[in-house]
Order: structure tokens, then C-alpha cells, then sequence
């Protein structure tokens, strides 16, 4: 039997109609059952401020850090913004990365697949966002790499993914990732 994964997902839109969301949300219907995948929210993270960082943080950086703290593994998909990852997303990521020396990211491995209405499959985001990623020390599954462009035509009225070739791209990319937590999940 497989050991009960914990994953958190990441969502780097905050769009509610977000195309990241829904295939984020297509994604985890394709996890196996001992994965539990739930979407942590970064909408509501206070911008890092170092000076914040005291005794007391926001309560917002402080749940978010628990609750990557109770995840053994990470999934994050993201639109591109202007060649990059959208802001809320790096911050997110500074957010977890302190105070220093307790960051909540490091070992924990991770996904990375990006999303776009555009044509370009938010190659440029993606690439940015695993660098950030192996800073915090997330060694992010290789390959394979998904950059799914024109996401417009792939989901219904109902926001549920109609595409079955991004479907078997999706389950393919998950079977991959559950290899790669159980090669670099923590003891
Ligand atoms: C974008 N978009 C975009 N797309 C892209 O392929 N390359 C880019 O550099 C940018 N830059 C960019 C900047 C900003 C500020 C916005 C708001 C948008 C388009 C964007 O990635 C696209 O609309 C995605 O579909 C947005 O993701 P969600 O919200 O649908 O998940």
C-alpha cells in the first residue's frame, strides 16, 4: 500500500475564472488515492515585509507557512506574467522562505506546469518560477514538462477540462510526479 501523500497546490492566477485553477483542479482528479491534494490560497499574503517579521507576523503568513509545513509534497501551476511568474506567486514564495534558516520549502519536492490563454504555453514563467524554486531548494520534477497554450478551447462553461489530449498529457505528467515524490519525499 502507498504511503498518504499530502500535496499542497499553488495556484499562480487569482482570477477567479483562472485557466491555472481549472486545470489545477483537472489535475487533481487524476491523483491517485493516497495523494490529497488541496489548493493552498496565496491571495491573501500580506506583501514580504522584513519588518514584519517579528514576534508576531501576519496570521496570514503564519497559516500559510503551517500549512506548507504540513505538506509533503508541491504542485504549482501558473500563467506567465510579462516573461515571468506573476508577482503574488513570488511572493508567496519569499513568504515561505523566512525567517531565515526556517524556511517551509526546502526538500519538499515539487511540480511545476504552466498555463496560458496565449500561444506560447508560459514557457518563460515556468522556466522562472523552477529557478526561484531550486533557490528554496524544490527540486522540481524534470520532464515531463507541460506548457499548455490557447486554454480558452480546452474547458466548458462549467470550467471542466474537454480536451482528452490534455487529459492523457495530465495523467501522464501525474504518474510521473507520484514517481518523483517517492524518490524525494522527506524521511
Ligand atoms: C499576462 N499574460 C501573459 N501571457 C503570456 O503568455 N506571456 C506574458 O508575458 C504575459 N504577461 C501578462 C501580464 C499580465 C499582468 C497579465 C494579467 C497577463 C496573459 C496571461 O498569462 C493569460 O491571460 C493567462 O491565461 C492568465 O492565467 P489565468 O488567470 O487564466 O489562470
Amino acid at each position: 500500500m502507498s504511503t498518504q501523500r499530502n500535496v499542497a497546490v499553488i495556484v499562480g492566477s487569482l482570477r477567479k475564472e483562472s485557466f491555472n485553477r481549472k486545470m489545477a483542479q483537472a489535475l487533481m482528479g487524476l491523483a491517485p488515492e493516497h495523494l490529497h491534494c488541496a489548493i493552498q490560497e496565496i491571495g491573501d499574503l500580506p506583501m514580504y515585509n522584513q519588518d514584519l517579521e517579528t514576534a508576531s507576523p501576519p496570521a496570514a503568513w503564519q497559516s500559510f507557512r503551517d500549512a506548507i509545513r504540513g505538506a509533503d509534497a508541491l504542485l504549482f501551476v501558473t500563467p506567465e506574467y510579462n516573461r515571468s511568474l506573476p508577482g503574488g506567486l513570488k511572493n508567496a514564495i519569499d513568504v515561505g522562505s523566512r525567517p531565515i534558516g526556517h524556511s517551509v520549502w526546502s526538500g519538499r519536492p515539487g511540480g511545476v506546469i504552466s498555463v496560458t490563454s496565449g500561444m506560447l504555453g508560459a514557457l518563460a514563467g515556468n522556466q522562472a518560477l523552477r529557478q526561484a524554486l531550486t533557490g528554496v531548494n524544490v527540486p522540481t520534477l524534470p520532464h515531463p514538462e507541460i506548457y499548455v497554450g490557447q486554454a480558452a478551447t480546452l474547458f466548458d462553461a462549467a470550467g471542466k477540462l474537454t480536451s482528452d489530449s490534455t487529459r492523457e498529457l495530465l495523467q501522464k505528467y501525474m504518474n510521473a510526479y507520484v514517481h518523483w515524490i517517492e524518490r524525494n519525499a522527506k524521511a
